[in-house]
């Protein structure tokens, strides 16, 4: 069956009336979906950070249909996000950029930078053309929750608080997009993403900083704890897991696991997904597969260690601050659980 995912007319008038009217509007991306607001309605924008419970110094990423209404935002356009911005757009990369003089602070978290990017999704791009300006949108989940890859995500994240929800079916990557800064002169991955190191290099022509080289540029709402699930997670190294998950059930312990290939043993109490070894596949189901787990009514989440290579960057970051928001939780705890298992 071929999947519909272009929004009807209806839908899309009434998308573009939600936001004019200051409301907020989820849409699909070909990354995660989005919970979008007039970039230039700051009541709007407000609305966006109380729904998430996100701090408001964390700035927005504003989304527009063309590299075309670029310089309406930004006020300087490097030579390198230019030519990153013509080879990868539409596409899952966000470039960081000085910012347009009206752009608003709420959208930027006061910084004189602000973040720009073209999805790809067919239905983002429509609903980008129908609304003729920039929609200011984070991943709709709840602040420091798992992004969400699916409309039903957003239903079960917000419910009712959010009246309309685009549903363009499951997001074809999987994780957020690569963002990059091109600010004095300097080119600097600040979050991994589909669009690899490398891709950036060719493309650029020479060398992209990141974040561990030349922690230079502020990127509020990247540091530390983020994308996890409530039930606790550790990152587990491969030759670790096995012996791991025996001993907790042993112990009586429900755990949770994801790893790249199926159980060697069989184990009691154990909730078991093989999310393959193809980094893009792992990638697009990774939060899927983490919310299934979160569900399965365990103590823990143990996530087998992915491969150190770059098409796997993304999904390392982000299991990394799952890991680092568990451990936060658990250090609040009382710590019994923190002692059980390592990482
Ligand atoms: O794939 C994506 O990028 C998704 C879809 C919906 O487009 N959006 C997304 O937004 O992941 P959000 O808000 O969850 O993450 C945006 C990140 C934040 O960590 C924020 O700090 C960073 O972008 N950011 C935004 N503006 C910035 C700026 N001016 N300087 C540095 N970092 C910035
Ligand atoms: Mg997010």
């Amino acid at each position: 069956m071929v999947r519909v995912v272009r929004a009807t007319p209806i839908e899309l008038a009434t998308a573009v009336q939600a936001l004019r009217d200051g409301e907020l509007v989820a849409f699909p991306t070909e990354t995660v979906y989005g919970l979008g607001a007039h970039a230039g309605y700051p009541a709007a924008l407000r609305r966006i950070f109380e729904l998430k419970g996100r701090p408001t110094t964390h700035p927005l990423i504003v989304h527009i249909d063309s590299l075309r209404y670029l310089t309406r935002w930004a006020r300087e356009v490097p030579e390198a996000a230019q030519k990153l911005a013509e080879r990868f757009w539409p596409g899952p990369l966000t470039l960081v950029l000085p910012r347009a003089e009206n752009v608003h602070r709420l959208v930027t978290g006061g910084q004189d930078t602000v973040a720009v990017r073209v999805p790809a999704h067919p239905m983002a791009q429509q609903l980008l053309t129908a609304f003729g300006g920039g929609i200011a949108a984070p991943s709709a989940n709840r602040y420091g929750r798992i992004s969400p890859t699916r409309a039903e995500h957003v239903r079960e994240e917000f419910g009712a608080d959010v009246r309309l929800v685009l549903d363009g079916g499951e997001c074809k990557l999987g994780l957020e997009s690569t963002i990059v800064a091109c600010l004095n002169g300097n080119v600097q991955l600040l979050r991994p993403g589909a669009v690899t190191l490398s891709q950036l290099e060719r493309v650029v022509g020479g060398e992209v900083l990141t974040q561990s080289t030349a922690p230079t540029v502020r990127v509020p709402g990247s540091a530390g704890a983020h994308y996890a699930p409530t039930t606790p997670l550790s990152v587990i190294p491969s030759e670790e897991l096995e012996a791991l998950v025996a001993s907790l059930t042993e112990g009586g312990l429900r755990v949770a696991v994801l790893a790249q290939h199926p159980p060697l043993g069989t184990y009691r109490l154990t909730t078991w997904i093989n999310a393959g070894q193809r980094a893009e596949t792992y990638a697009h189901d990774l939060y899927a597969h983490l919310r299934t787990l979160d569900k399965a009514g365990c103590a823990r989440i143990l996530v087998q260690q992915v491969p150190a290579d770059e098409r796997w960057d993304a999904a390392y970051d982000r299991l990394q601050r799952a890991a680092a928001a568990s451990a936060a939780e658990l250090a609040a705890d009382d710590g019994s659980l923190a002692a059980v298992v390592p990482g």
